[in-house]
């Protein structure tokens, strides 16, 4: 009982926290917003990426913007904590009082669909797609996620792959192992590793996103796409007998982890890694953005990829994706702007600083790394399914409770009580 008060406690606290700009990593241009709000002027692009492994991508289409639009001022409002932990509740209070940034970062399905769409805060875009030549451009399956009762209503950035295991190459050769492919293999290999004192797999759950992404991981290796998607829809039950073996798996998982999980980010995790520290980690692909960038690693030599164990020939799907708020001063900057994010151009200074592919199906492969190409080649032929971590899968208000019965679980390692909570909390998904 007592966990559970304090994860709802610490909760409480991290979103008091961002309310109030403490987590901001730019409170100074906080207050600068407040004054080109009145005036009306400034470009504000609010999103979470700030600091390490994040804000590259992002600056690098400001400036493609600024240098085609010298005349719009841009204010780069991002504010700091993976997965949007302290921005999604910041970005929930300034559109609750009608003070919309003039863009924001959101994920394609359900957190814009169901989320701001549904509560009729967006403006559509079918007028930029046409007159941009963009509806052959997105493969349709991204359109889709950005699209409700026939209109549009973001830009996709990105796409993310979710179902990725990285590690550490020095380890693996020293050790005579290959990534493994199978939940079987991944034990195998995690025996081994344990037994030589090396921690088989890296986690940060400080915000506890990170072990939903672990979780969804499993459930997707567990239940295959079709059943994994019939989750978020109400037609498969949290109490099937593959979710529990998903939760038994997951549970086995974390006595492969570092002890210190609950102190560290997902920066700081993938930090043991990249240290020979801990052999494998289970992360989005920014992670590579972050090795490559800011701890200058070398792809495929420092260290290696393979899809989440029992995930060959599936995709985790994430998109970042920009839109119109209803209400700002400034559409036509605004729409400058998305059109700049989602050109050949914008996409391609973006993506290969980000880790993630372009969204755009005619973007230049030669811009991406080797990790980058085989990704695009992989985007064409797997199967997709949308993250749950990350908005894709079902509305904010489902996530979040998922998020904290997974944050007790990781302390509490309950199967039944788990089980119960998701199951209760997806009452509310639709049939
Ligand atoms: C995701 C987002 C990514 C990356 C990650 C870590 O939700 O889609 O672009 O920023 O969080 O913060």
């Amino acid at each position: 009982m007592r966990k559970k008060a304090s994860a709802w406690l610490a909760l409480a606290l991290g979103i008091g926290m961002a309310l109030s700009g403490c987590s901001s990593s730019n409170s100074s241009s906080d207050n600068a917003k407040q004054g080109s709000q009145k005036a009306g002027e400034k470009l504000e692009i609010f999103s979470w990426w700030t600091g390490a492994g994040e804000e590259d991508g992002l600056k690098a289409l400001i400036k493609l913007f600024q240098e085609k639009y010298p005349d719009i001022e841009v204010e780069n409002a991002a504010v700091a904590g993976g997965a949007g932990t302290n921005a999604k509740a910041v970005l929930a209070s300034r559109m609750q009082g009608n003070d919309p940034p003039s863009t924001f970062q959101v994920h394609g399905g359900a957190e814009l669909n169901e989320g701001w769409v549904a509560a009729g805060k967006m403006e559509p875009l079918n007028d930029l797609y046409e007159k941009e030549g963009w509806m052959d451009k997105f493969p349709k399956a991204l359109i889709d996620m950005v699209s409700k009762d026939g209109n549009i209503y973001s830009v996709p950035v990105n796409i993310h792959r979710g179902n990725v295991l990285w590690y550490n190459k020095k380890i693996f050769a020293d050790n005579g192992l290959q990534p493994p492919k199978t939940f079987d293999e991944f034990f195998q290999v995690a025996d081994k590793l344990k037994a030589k004192g090396i921690t088989p797999l890296a986690l940060g759950d400080k915000e506890p996103w990170a072990a939903t992404h672990l979780f969804e991981n499993v459930l997707l290796g567990t239940l295959g796409t079709e059943n994994y998607k019939k989750l978020w829809t109400g037609e498969l039950s949290f109490n099937d007998p593959q979710v529990k073996q998903a939760v038994e798996t997951f549970k086995k998982m974390l006595n492969y982890i570092n002890e210190d999980h609950s102190s560290r980010n997902w920066q700081d995790a993938a930090q043991l890694v990249a240290e020979g520290k801990a052999a494998m980690y289970v992360m989005g692909d920014w992670v590579k953005g972050y090795f490559v960038n800011d701890l200058k690693l070398k792809v495929n030599e420092d260290f290696g990829y393979v899809p989440v164990p029992n995930t060959e020939g599936k995709f985790m799907v994430i998109t970042d994706t920009f839109g119109l708020p209803k209400g700002v001063k400034n559409p036509d900057d605004v729409k400058k702007f998305l059109a700049v994010l989602g050109s050949v151009e914008g996409q391609d200074a973006f993506n290969p600083l980000k880790g993630s592919i372009p969204a755009r199906i005619d973007a230049d492969p030669s811009k991406y790394d080797e990790y980058g190409k085989q990704t695009m080649q992989d985007f064409k032929t797997a199967e997709l399914a949308p993250s749950l971590a990350h908005g894709s899968a079902a509305p904010e208000g489902f996530v979040t409770k998922v998020n904290q019965a997974v944050n007790i679980f990781v302390t509490q390692k309950d199967v039944k009580t788990f089980i119960d909570t998701l199951a209760s909390a997806a009452t509310e998904l639709k049939k």
